[in-house]
């Protein structure tokens, strides 16, 4: 089977580690041409620090590039209380001799696109604020004819995270997820409606923290921290939600969706980054969809894969280092 070509844009972030980690775990399905990084969850800095050192401890060679440090609007707010102050939870990993290429992440994006052969695409599966795929759709539309899909963890039709209308991603940079929206690429979109039952239980992250297994330990003990240090202690599971646009690539049939019409709220008003939608679409062709939005998943079968997936990455990293 062809290998999908992929570029991961992310701000790790513990759910960003552990959809590395997946990634690593499906080498023999993705050509993971790239992976950027994006300020989110923490600042630009140890976002691409922790890409660097979790690549590494995972065995994975390939390119880094650091991306966009601020939203394209407004300021930088992280998210501590989920990630922890590195944002890797309390997990400090052996650190990688390696460095990000020297080229931007939205340049490097670019140049990675625009030398794929003729008639080649890539998927982009974007796992943070949406700010370095905007620019590179907005300053290098010529892009668009070499991406196939690009699947986003980000917003929400039913409600926020970090407000009552806004998820993390989209509150952080709403004006890059409305340019994202209208750039007539194909969008696969895993908001909070999907991603809030793609969860791993505290009984199953207290086995991975129990295994031996280096990569199963680290990713357990990044999960725990966001278990123990948010309100998901109280509800005993804790989202992965970043897993979710790379599982719909290897398992498609664990979820389910539909086509809509969406927007992003770029208002200063309490709905800033909510997702604009609505169920108006008598009103609208059905090629005037812009998103296809993930709204179910067997979670029992999230759960299966997810876990099977660490259990098999293999890493560089010495177990009893850690
Ligand atoms: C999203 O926000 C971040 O904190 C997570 O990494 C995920 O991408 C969930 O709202
Ligand atoms: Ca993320």
């Amino acid at each position: 089977m062809e290998k999908r070509k992929l570029i991961i844009d992310c701000d790790p972030g513990v759910d960003d580690a552990l959809m590395l980690a997946y990634a690593a775990a499906h080498r023999d399905e993705f050509d993971i041409l790239a992976v950027t990084t994006v300020s989110g969850n923490q600042d630009i800095e140890k976002v691409t620090r922790n890409a660097l050192d979790l690549l590494s401890f995972y065995g994975m060679d390939v390119p880094v590039a650091k991306g966009m440090g601020e939203p394209l609007v407004k300021k930088s707010q992280y998210a501590p209380e989920t990630h922890g102050e590195s944002g890797l939870g309390a997990c400090v990993l052996p650190r990688s001799s390696g460095n990000p290429v020297d080229e931007n992440a939205v340049l490097f994006i670019r140049r990675i696109l625009m030398g794929l052969k003729e008639g080649e695409k890539a998927d982009i599966a974007a796992t943070g604020p949406l700010t370095n795929i905007a620019l590179v759709l907005k300053l290098f539309p010529e892009v668009k004819e070499k991406i196939r899909e690009i699947l986003f963890m980000g917003g929400s039709l039913s409600g926020g995270n970090v407000t009552e209308a806004a998820e993390f991603n989209f509150y952080t940079d709403p004006e890059a997820a409305k340019i994202v929206l209208h750039a007539g690429v194909p969008l696969i979109m895993c908001g909070l409606d999907v991603t809030e039952k793609c969860t791993l239980t505290r009984g199953q992250i207290l086995k991975l923290c129990q295994s031996g297994h280096p990569v199963a330990r680290v990713c357990g003990d990044m999960a725990g921290f966001s278990l123990e240090n948010t309100s998901d202690k109280y509800r005993g599971e804790t989202s992965m939600h970043d897993v979710a646009p790379l599982m719909y690539m290897t398992h498609p049939e664990i979820f389910k969706g539909g086509f809509h019409i969406l927007d992003a709220d770029c208002s200063e008003g309490p709905a800033r980054g909510a997702v604009l939608g609505g169920f108006r679409w008598w009103r609208n062709e059905e090629t005037e969809a812009n998103v296809f939005a993930l709204t179910d998943a067997d979670t029992a079968k999230f759960q299966e894969y997810l876990i099977a997936a660490l259990y098999s990455v293999g890493g560089a990293a010495d177990p009893s280092g850690l």
